[in-house]
């Protein structure tokens, strides 16, 4: 595992941006793994100044994102959809066809097989860039008995309802289920790129990488993986 300090926020996100970058500029026919929450908001801004600058194309690069919330259509603002398109698909030249983020709005066991195959069809995962939950998820693969492999519907855990209930303007509105990409799934990625900051979230990186591997901690598996990369601010880093 290879871990790079930053200084910051700002830090952080330059690296994880040039960790990313140099994948689509080696290989432009890439599948990039994405993620959503408040951590990765940087690395996109990142990303997208630098297309903008002429440094990055992204008209053959491929996409999946790890999860959505089941109940919340592409155009509702609180959607990862509409969240991946606000921070990067609608500021790069990526072909939408090659966007995929699971569908909120249709039938959710469906949508686990359809996603499950979309996945199948790709050869492995070149980076997959993952956040981390307070609890120790990644994507919404919550804390349980065991490792789930493939793409399943999530009941959130309270914890998780509470961490996101700062977008929602009531707590009624917080969808309570979630569609999320499986461990195996993402475990098969051929990089791993997580990203933490603030000090919040440095007990569970400590907890990740240091304790045992258990499903009762997600982001544990990721210490079996050959190739992880983290990325954090000192802050977060500084219990590892
Ligand atoms: C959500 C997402 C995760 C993300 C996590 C942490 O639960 N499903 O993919 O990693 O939030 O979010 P944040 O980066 O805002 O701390």
């Amino acid at each position: 595992m290879k871990i790079y300090r930053a200084k910051d926020y700002e830090g952080m996100s330059r690296k994880a941006a040039d960790i990313v970058a140099a994948r689509v500029i080696l290989d432009p026919n890439c599948v990039l793994g994405l993620a959503t929450g408040s951590t990765p908001v940087g690395m996109y801004k990142q990303l997208v100044r630098r297309y903008n600058e002429g440094e990055l194309d992204f008209s053959f690069v491929k996409t999946v994102n790890l999860d959505e919330y089941v109940g919340l259509a592409q155009t509702h603002e609180q959607s990862y959809r509409y969240f991946m398109q606000k921070n990067l698909f609608d500021h790069i030249n990526i072909d939408p066809k090659n966007t995929h983020v699971p569908d909120g709005i249709s039938d959710p066991e469906e949508e686990c097989i359809r996603y499950n195959r979309v996945l199948n069809g790709f050869r492995d995962i070149d980076i997959q860039v993952l956040g981390l939950g307070h609890n120790g998820h990644i994507g919404f693969n919550e804390p349980g008995d065991c490792f789930q492999k493939d793409t399943h519907i999530v009941n959130l855990q309270q914890s998780t309802i509470d961490a996101n209930s700062r977008f929602f303007a009531s707590r009624n509105d917080i969808p309570k289920r979630a569609i999320t990409m499986g461990i195996r799934q993402i475990m098969q990625a051929k990089t791993i790129l997580m990203l933490v900051s603030g000090e919040g979230k440095a007990d569970i990186i400590k907890e990740a990488f240091l304790g045992p591997v258990t499903p009762r901690v997600p982001a544990s598996v990721l210490q079996l993986h050959p190739n992880v990369i983290l990325v954090g601010d000192k802050a977060a880093l500084s219990k590892l």
